[in-house]
């Protein structure tokens, strides 16, 4: 795309205030209606709604026909984590008796988990009543969970580093993600260690902290884990062009001192033909920003020495280029990358290409209230080896706003933002009260002022907004409250998906 300056702009709607209060809290006009929660049934296997909301992807029932229809879809959401004390309740399990380093011998609560995490497909509808609704049993809905079998592809399977597997069991961590050009989505492997804390058993570390990519119009396809995009917390993957039309992947790793990657595939994309898209993701070379220098640094085992000649204890560490992407972190150190503050969503500007990097805070260093940085790709091309960047907005009591996390665009350029920070009366985010959601002018008079549009209920973060094509329902999850339930009287807080609608778009 090419760039012209985004419009001045305003908000379409009166902001909301910081509030305690146990609810979603949206400006006036405004309301929302539930679309899933935790363990409502999606189809006739039975298959169950998963926990942890996080990202929602939107796909206009007819976009295979290029089509974008704003009123029926297929929806990816992701399933970041189990809950366990929660199914400790429904099981009738006493938590004080309950020893979670004995997990095999909680065979139902081990299910419970694995079914609980990876993802969901579901086709949803707008109603004659305006409601977005979930369509029962329809053949696109299934679940992709930590026991569905996955395929891994690229340089790093069946290699030594992955203990030779080319298939895989199930997804978790499922933070945030993206959507490719060829309709599929995009779920990110975040904080896979889970596996471990869980005591989940024989669980292998190093077949999760990828990429997945799955296709929500095929109820048939196996969902595949791309190796050429690293491994490490993936938080999100934007996707974007270069100007050769090769496919670019920005991708955070969200955890302290960690850095900030592109992929850039070997091959182009093409827009005539989805299928000879499908294998994009499985070449390429990933980068690592390297911010004091302002270059991106190829982690390219055949050309970098510094790879090469790597050692720890003695021994040189990588052998090949599916150690660099198993170890990517340890690759990334081993040539100069930047260590940020918790690199989590990444979003392209929809006018001017630049890219805007969350870090949610670094609290190990006294930083509290995190950032958000917007890099110009040299020359405005994805596929340059330079950038340029500046701080978009800091958070804290000035900016009003703290820890942003998810990051999406409206057609406006409109930068709409979610936070993740725990608040209680008397902690460093008491000031801030409920986890919100922002809309922030990326020009105009308003730059970088971030309107609050909506307060989630207490100990929730709002996590994956998007917004239907014609920008009239934002999409968004309400992750881990912690009372505040869609069915009123459950004993305890359950994540769902709801849709937002007002008196008309989103967009003035
Ligand atoms: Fe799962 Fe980085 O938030
Ligand atoms: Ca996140
Ligand atoms: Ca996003
Ligand atoms: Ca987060």
């Amino acid at each position: 795309k090419t760039l012209s300056k985004g419009k001045p702009l305003s908000a379409p709607f009166t902001p909301v205030q910081r509030t305690w209060a146990d609810d979603i809290t949206l400006p006036s006009g405004y309301h929302y209606n539930i679309i899933a929660s935790y363990g409502d049934v999606i189809n006739e296997k039975g298959e169950k709604f998963g926990d942890a909301t996080d990202l929602t992807v939107f796909f206009p029932i007819d976009a295979l026909e290029g089509g974008n229809h704003s009123e029926e879809g297929i929806l990816w959401v992701n399933h970041e984590f189990p809950e366990p004390q929660n199914y400790l309740t429904i099981l009738g399990i006493n938590p004080e008796t309950f020893d979670p380093s004995k997990m095999s011998s909680y065979p139902e609560l081990l299910k419970m988990e694995k079914e609980a995490v990876g993802g969901s497909v579901i086709h949803i509808k707008k109603e004659g009543n305006g409601e977005w609704k979930l369509v029962k049993n329809s053949r696109y809905n299934r679940r992709i969970d930590a026991t569905t079998k996955i395929k891994l592809t690229g340089p790093a399977a069946g290699s030594i580093g992955v203990k030779q597997a080319t298939i895989v069991e199930g997804t978790l961590g499922n933070c945030s993600g993206g959507k490719t050009f060829w309709n599929t989505a995009l779920s990110c492997e975040e904080n896979t260690e889970y596996g471990d804390d869980y005591g989940w058993p024989n669980f292998t570390d190093e077949h999760y902290g990828w990429v997945v990519e799955i296709d929500p119009f095929d109820p048939s396809s196996q969902p595949r884990k791309h190796t050429a995009l690293g491994r490490f917390a993936h938080e999100n993957a934007a996707v974007g062009l270069t100007k050769d039309g090769r496919v670019v992947v920005y991708m955070g790793d969200d955890k302290g001192d960690e850095c900030f990657y592109k992929f850039i595939s070997s091959k182009k994309y093409n827009p005539n033909n989805r299928n000879a898209n499908f294998d994009i993701l499985e070449s390429g070379t990933l980068y690592v920003a390297d911010m004091k220098n302002q270059k991106w640094i190829a982690l390219d085992y055949k050309t970098n020495e510094k790879l090469q000649n790597y050692e720890k204890d003695g021994v040189k560490f990588f052998k090949s280029q599916a150690d660099v992407l198993v170890h990517t972190r340890e690759a990334s150190k081993a040539v100069g990358g930047t260590k940020l503050d918790r690199p989590e969503d990444v979003e392209i500007h929809p006018y001017d290409g630049s890219v805007f990097l969350a870090m949610t805070n670094n609290t190990g260093h006294g930083n509290f209230h995190g950032q958000i940085a917007r890099f110009y790709p040299a020359g405005g091309d994805h596929g340059s080896d330079e950038f340029t960047f500046e701080v978009f907005i800091a958070g804290g009591q000035k900016s009003g706003i703290t820890c942003p996390d998810n990051l999406h665009f409206d057609s406006q350029g409109n930068l709409w933002v979610v936070e993740d920070y725990y608040a209680t009366e008397d902690n460093q985010y008491a000031e801030f009260k409920n986890c919100g959601t922002f809309m922030v002018p990326t020009d105009g008079e308003s730059y970088g002022d971030p309107f609050m549009f909506a307060s989630g209920p207490k100990g929730c973060e709002m996590t994956g907004p998007w917004f239907s094509p014609d920008e009239r329902t934002l999409f968004i999850d309400i992750q881990h409250p912690e009372t505040w339930n869609p069915y009123p009287g459950h004993k305890f807080g359950r994540s769902c998906l709801v849709a937002i609608q007002g008196p008309g778009s989103f967009v003035k």
